[in-house]
């Protein structure tokens, strides 16, 4: 049984970890558990258009497009992961079909298209399956979409679908699974529902280095299984943090995972450095603020030079004033994009 020819459309947003994932094996499968706040604005918008059915042969016949231009170079990302998926989205060779693709934020800005873009489409993907399988349960799906997404680029499964999302198999962590992003099943104190993130774009170039080149690098890292036994020491710690709605814990926990992300590669084989000195002068001068006014204010940093600010919305009034008088001076052409996590 095959979809109707026709379009199926999704979005899904970015996302950033408070526990990093840093390290993989096998098919996707991460080193340690991460965990990361969905973000409300920064979206991926996808529409897969079967255009033609057709005999199935060995290839996948699509093409992508960006924005409504034809994009050739994304096709080998996009077709190393429909390998991938192939065994669970049998449907796809029997089509000829479109990929329409936008982001919600500005393209090339250093922020991480890959995430929300893999769970977009994978969210296409089910949408497909269940319009033949109207049966299939809303667990069922989350999960499978979850799972396919993993597939695609690891950190999009935990953007498709809740707000505060764990990967990995955890003990602590009830229901947990390597194979598939899980809603954060424990209590989470008001303090931690709505969040600020502000990400201060201090270099809009191309990655130095490549997630999964990264990821790779932790492979024979000298620190490679201390790191991983501390993610997973985090996330317990963290769970206690997100009940109690200590802040000054919680920006402790998550300024030093970001620090220990960047530790391992500044420490790997060949090495880099993916902070720039304006990513310093940024988190200097949000420790003096913390210092001197008690403002609740913390950083995390993905693979890269820019700095995501969170705080909560108490703080809102003082942390956009001092964005607009102290930091934007760091940021490229002066870029900040305010978004935010609400649950
Ligand atoms: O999903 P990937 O393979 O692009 O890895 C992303 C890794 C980090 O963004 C650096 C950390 C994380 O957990 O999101």
């Amino acid at each position: 049984l095959l979809p109707d020819l026709g379009s199926y459309t999704a979005e899904a947003p970015s996302n950033i970890a408070l526990v990093k994932y840093w390290g993989k094996y096998g098919e996707q499968l991460p080193k340690n558990t991460s965990i990361s706040y969905t973000l409300d604005n920064c979206k991926t918008k996808t529409e897969v258009v079967l255009k033609k059915r057709i005999e199935a042969d060995d290839q996948f016949h699509f093409e992508v497009y960006l924005d409504g231009d034809l994009k050739p170079a994304f096709k080998s990302k996009i077709e190393t992961f429909l390998k991938r998926i192939e065994t669970y989205t049998p449907f796809l060779k029997s089509f000829e079909f479109e990929i329409h693709t936008k982001n919600t934020f500005p393209h090339s800005s250093g922020i991480a298209s890959s995430a929300s873009g893999m769970a977009a489409l994978s969210k296409c993907f089910m949408a497909m399956e269940n319009s033949v399988k109207p049966e299939l349960t809303d667990e069922f799906l989350a999960q499978k979409t979850s799972f396919l997404a993993r597939l695609g680029s690891g950190s999009a499964c935990r953007s498709t679908g809740a707000k505060l999302v764990v990967w990995g198999k955890h003990e602590d962590i009830e229901g947990s699974s390597s194979f598939f992003g899980i809603d954060y099943p424990h209590e989470v104190h008001p303090n931690f529902r709505a969040f600020q993130d502000s990400i201060l774009l201090i270099d809009e170039g191309q990655k130095q280095v490549s997630s999964s080149i990264g990821h790779d690098l932790m492979h024979g890292h000298p620190f490679a299984e201390q790191r991983f036994q501390q993610a997973d020491d985090n996330i317990s710690k963290l769970k206690s943090i997100l009940s109690s709605g200590n802040f000054d814990e919680f920006f402790a926990l998550v300024e030093s995972e970001a620090l220990s992300l960047h530790a391992m590669m500044m420490t790997s084989s060949p090495y880099f450095i993916l902070m720039k000195p304006n990513t310093l002068e940024v988190i200097n001068k949000i420790w003096e603020l913390r210092r001197s006014e008690e403002v609740q204010i913390g950083f995390t940093l993905d693979a890269g030079a820019n700095v995501h600010l969170l705080y909560p919305n108490t703080s809102s009034a003082r942390v956009r004033k001092f964005i607009t008088e102290d930091l934007i001076q760091f940021c490229q052409g002066d870029k900040v994009i305010h978004d935010q996590i609400q649950f």
